[in-house]
């Protein structure tokens, strides 16, 4: 899980723009950071552990000679963070750098083999068998290019890789294999980066490159070639987002911002309507349907389940990618499985869609454009939320719901559901008007040692993701549950030390519910209530409440009850004086299984 960048630039300084570039990409890994540059003096190269400023302050990561160069961001899986485990990774004489992001699985049969010649090597990192490979492929005349061709026909397991070498030193070879890249077409300068944010400063203009393919960028311009040899004619791709739209606005962090945008990013995701209107005609008839998601996009799936059964009739399955090879051989033609990823590049994900595309026709909701995910999947939906840098997903999350509940809504013919959603950002817009009331309620649980959050029916999914916001970014414990399931067991963990959050908007579960925040209010519990503006009881009856438009009944509640929960944990997170964008030991996009 890293995030790298490269250029060949015209008269320009590379290490500078690579260093803004790179800064760009932090939310894929913030562990450790490098770049390297080259000119006709050979390769130049500045790392360290840390994240980018904490590095820059003491290197000067930005101060380095040369206009073509390479740069990483690391987040670890071989080799702890340290300097010597730092990309870029250079060959044992020097002559050549690499950085990659992916994982080389049989990197420890060839580091022994090169041992054996006398290679030595630096790091514990699977990466620095590459450019080792290079060097040895260049030592016996081969070109940059015609090395690393050589080398990917060694290594196994999954690669974003930029090379450069010191006899080239107006020239990056690029290689994809199961990791992102894309190349940027600027005027006379180029690039690679493992995702557009990284580069949008300098140009709009995207190719996607293909598993399999490798590029070749220098002042001539890029060359894309596949796996036989054969120069590919690639599409030129405008990216729409700009590069301010990866900024933070203002805010004091990524999360917030992305959690204020989500009455603007629903909007933009409604546009995907006829698109879905299309697929779901096109796909015709299906006796089964099947979600497969990790994380919030997986609490989004379970939303979908609850939604399709109920209103459409068809058996629904939500599982888990990791857990997907258990259920693979139940799939048949008349299954449509659902994958849901933000990143569209979830190795556990991926992995699950390979397999499913085998038997049965495939659907992925994705935000991101053009990731492996839209390229593999028989349909694709597009979530359109816009760059989501915080680590914690947020507005990705709504978007995700709302293609569920177009989708949902279509296959069941509800149009008074379908026309329910245009009302959605102007009750989420009303929550964010008096998110001042959340920041209060905060304060009064930043030292608690662990959560639980309940709900019924469709709030039940709101509950998990509200405890997996609470978990990742403030890193106090926090457990969703059924609310009905909590007298089961877990009330026995119910005391005046365990708040508990309850969502209980107006609708058919809500007595149930309230029967249910009873229970845990006789333990002793602080209740946070989420519900109605009209409902007297959470007003007066629990230790804190906040209020939602009285209007948003249970079914569309997903939708809404959410965003408190969102804040709650950011302000929990912030007071904690912790930084919500980066949580620690996670990265934004989890390419490894
Ligand atoms: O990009 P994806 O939606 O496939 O990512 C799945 C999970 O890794 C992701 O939702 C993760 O759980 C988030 N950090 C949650 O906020």
């Amino acid at each position: 899980m890293c995030g790298i960048v490269g250029c060949v630039l015209t008269n320009r300084k590379a290490a500078p723009i690579l260093l803004e570039c790179i800064s760009k990409l932090e939310y894929r890994g913030y562990d450790s950071v490098g770049i390297s540059t080259v000119d006709e003096n050979g390769i130049h190269l500045k790392k360290g552990s840390g994240k980018i400023k904490e590095v820059d302050d003491k290197i000067d990561l930005g101060e380095l000679p040369g206009s073509t160069g390479i740069a990483h961001v690391r987040w670890a899986t071989h080799g702890i963070p340290s300097k010597e485990n730092s990309h870029p990774h250079i060959s044992n004489e020097g002559n050549i750098s690499v950085v990659h992001n992916g994982i080389i699985e049989n990197f420890g049969e060839i580091r022994e083999s090169l041992e054996s010649e006398g290679y030595i090597f630096h790091s514990q990192t699977d990466t620095e068998v590459i450019p080792i490979l290079i060097e040895k492929y260049m030592d016996k005349g081969f070109n940059l290019e015609d090395a690393l061709k050589k080398t990917l026909k060694i290594i196994k397991g999954s690669y974003a890789i930029g090379a450069i070498s010191k006899n080239n030193p107006n020239e990056i070879v690029a290689a994809r294999k199961d990791s992102p890249l894309i190349i940027g077409v600027g005027d006379k300068d180029y690039f690679i980066a493992s995702d557009a944010p990284a580069i949008l400063n300098y140009t709009k203009n995207v190719i996607y490159v293909d598993n399999g393919e490798i590029a070749i960028l220098n002042h001539d311009g890029v060359i894309v070639k596949d796996s036989k040899d054969n120069i590919v004619d690639k599409k030129i791709n405008l990216i729409e987002w700009d590069a301010e739209m990866a900024q933070k606005e203002g805010y004091d962090y990524f999360m917030l911002k992305e959690i204020h945008e989500q009455d603007s990013a629903i909007k933009d995701t409604l546009s995907e309507r006829d698109n879905i209107n299309e697929i779901i005609t096109e796909i015709g008839n299906i006796s089964r349907i099947c979600f497969v998601a990790c994380g919030t996009s997986y609490h989004a799936s379970l939303t979908g389940k609850y939604l399709i059964e109920s209103m459409a009739g068809i058996p629904t399955d939500v599982i888990l990618a990791s857990e997907f090879k258990y259920s693979a051989n139940t799939l048949n033609k008349d299954t449509l499985v659902i994958f849901i990823s933000q990143s569209g590049e979830t190795a556990d994900t991926l992995k699950a869609l390979k397999v499913a595309k085998k038997t049965s026709k495939t659907l992925a909701i994705v935000n991101v454009l053009g990731s492996s995910a839209t390229r593999e999947a028989d349909f694709v939906i597009y979530t359109r939320a816009g760059p989501e840098i915080g680590v914690a997903a947020t507005k990705t999350y709504i978007s995700q719901l709302i293609c569920i509940y177009m989708f949902a809504a279509i296959l069941a013919n509800n149009k008074k559901l379908l026309d329910s959603l245009d009302e959605v950002p102007e009750y989420i817009s009303e929550i964010l008007a008096k998110e001042g009331e959340i920041s209060e309620i905060a304060s009064k649980y930043i030292n608690v040692n662990d959560f639980f959050f309940i709900g019924r029916g469709l709030s039940y999914p709101t509950a998990l993701e509200g405890a997996l916001k609470l978990k990742e970014i403030t890193y106090i414990h926090g457990e969703g549950y059924a609310a009905g399931e909590l007298k089961h067991g877990p009330l026995a963990l119910i005391d005046d030390n365990v708040p508990v959050v309850v969502i209980v908007p107006p609708g058919d579960n809500y007595d149930k519910t309230i029967s249910n925040l009873e229970e845990v209010k006789a333990r002793g519990a602080n209740v946070i209530a989420i519900g109605s503006c009209a409902d007297e009881f959470i007003k007066t009856e629990v230790t804190d409440s906040f209020c939602i438009d009285e209007n948003v009944n249970e079914i569309i509640a997903p939708l809404i009850y959410v965003v408190p929960l969102q804040l709650l944990s950011y302000y929990i997170s912030v007071k904690r004086g912790l930084d919500p964008d980066k949580p620690k030991n996670l990265a934004k996009c989890v390419t490894v299984e």
